[in-house]
């Protein structure tokens, strides 16, 4: 379905719970209880259910976010039924790879194919200071995990902070030389107060790619390679079994080619990652609304988009999100 402007629909971003087991200081408070009893959020039937009503609406692809997915009990059972769903084409998930040695096999065999995983720091104490008490060993052995149960392609999502880690650019770089994987470096957005004290250590990829290319031989990938690829430009690496990829939301935004909604684990349908317009399904789904008015809401949802977020690059203030990203899921 097109938007006001245009645009293509098609892709929705469910976030099935705000719960996480890191808290990222870019992401998630310090501190801060998560919602939500059972009744607070959206059960996974009645999630299924808007899938299916947005299926017929035209969209084709769901990513599964959280907070992180893989906490929610009933994840694998859940990614299974989703699966069975007629006209869905891709499923893919974005998660922190914590719990992922325990699940990859479970979620691939439940037709779950593509994943992208965070990965902020290489260096064990740091990973552990930007996340607030992750341990970097989980993430890799859950990386393993996902490589050996036959995941393609596999994205790495790190988040560069200015003089934190910044410095391991070429490490991660080097990643994309020797393991088949999909390394993204993601510009930091201040959507929210969390990460308001942040914004300082802003780096615009531009400057990532000049160092990069100054070691490396970048050749910019012109043809997407997967017809689900996202927003990232992405270059190859001379006999590199991977590639790099930079997602510029702040300093060269993909607004023009938007094509997705969110689902919030709260049932609130959101117009975009980076303002507040939200609709909220879960109460006319309690109240057993018919599939006519589901189809209305969420047609109603992609009117409420805008044409681009107004995130600064130049005057990078903070930008008041009524919601943490870590809520939204990116
Ligand atoms: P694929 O391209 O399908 O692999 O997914 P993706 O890159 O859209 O998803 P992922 O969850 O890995 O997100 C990577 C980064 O892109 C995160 O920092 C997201 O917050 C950011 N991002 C994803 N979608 C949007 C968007 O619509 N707008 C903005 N500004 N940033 C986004
Ligand atoms: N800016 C950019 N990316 C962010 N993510 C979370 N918060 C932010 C932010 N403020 C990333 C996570 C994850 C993805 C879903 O979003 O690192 O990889
Ligand atoms: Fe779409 Fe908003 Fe993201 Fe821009 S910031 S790409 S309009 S969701």
């Amino acid at each position: 379905m097109l938007d006001s402007y245009n645009r293509d629909i098609n892709y929705l971003r469910i976030s099935i719970t705000d719960r996480c087991n890191l808290r990222c200081i870019y992401c998630r408070p310090m501190e801060g209880v998560s919602l939500t009893g059972h009744d607070d959020i959206l059960r996974y039937e009645e999630i299924l259910r808007v899938v299916s009503r947005a299926v017929t609406l035209g969209f084709v692809k769901v990513r599964l976010t959280g907070g992180e997915p893989l906490v929610r009990r009933g994840f694998v059972e859940f990614a299974a039924d989703l699966k069975k769903t007629k006209g869905l084409e891709d499923i893919s998930l974005t998660t922190n790879g914590i719990l992922l040695e325990k699940y990859a096999e479970a979620i691939f065999k439940a037709g779950i194919t593509r994943i992208n995983i965070s990965l902020d720091s290489m260096d064990k104490d740091k990973y552990a200071q930007i996340t607030r008490g992750g341990n970097l060993d989980d993430v890799f052995r859950g990386i393993a995990a996902a490589e050996k149960a036959g995941f393609s392609p596999i994205k790495i999502n790190t988040v560069i902070v200015k003089g934190f880690n910044d410095n391991e650019v070429l490490d991660f770089a080097r990643l994309a030389l020797t393991k088949p994987f999909q390394v993204r470096f993601i510009e930091i957005m201040p959507v929210s107060p969390v990460n308001g004290g942040l914004t300082a250590d802003f780096l615009p990829n531009r400057e990532l790619l000049e160092t990069i290319g100054r070691h490396f031989r970048l050749t910019p990938l012109a043809v997407k390679k997967h017809k689900t690829d996202g927003p990232a430009r992405i270059f190859t690496l001379p006999d590199g079994r991977g590639e790099i990829g930079f997602i510029d939301p702040v300093s060269d935004h993909f607004c023009a080619t938007c094509n997705r909604l969110r689902l919030m684990a709260d049932g609130k349908l959101r117009a975009c990652l980076l303002k507040d317009e939200e609709v909220d399904i879960k109460a006319a789904l309690r109240q057993n609304c018919s599939d006519d008015e589901l189809d209305a809401l969420i047609r109603r949802a992609i009117r409420l988009k805008p044409e681009r977020h107004d995130l600064d690059c130049t005057d990078r203030h903070l930008k008041k999100c009524h919601r943490d990203m870590s809520d939204i899921g990116g």
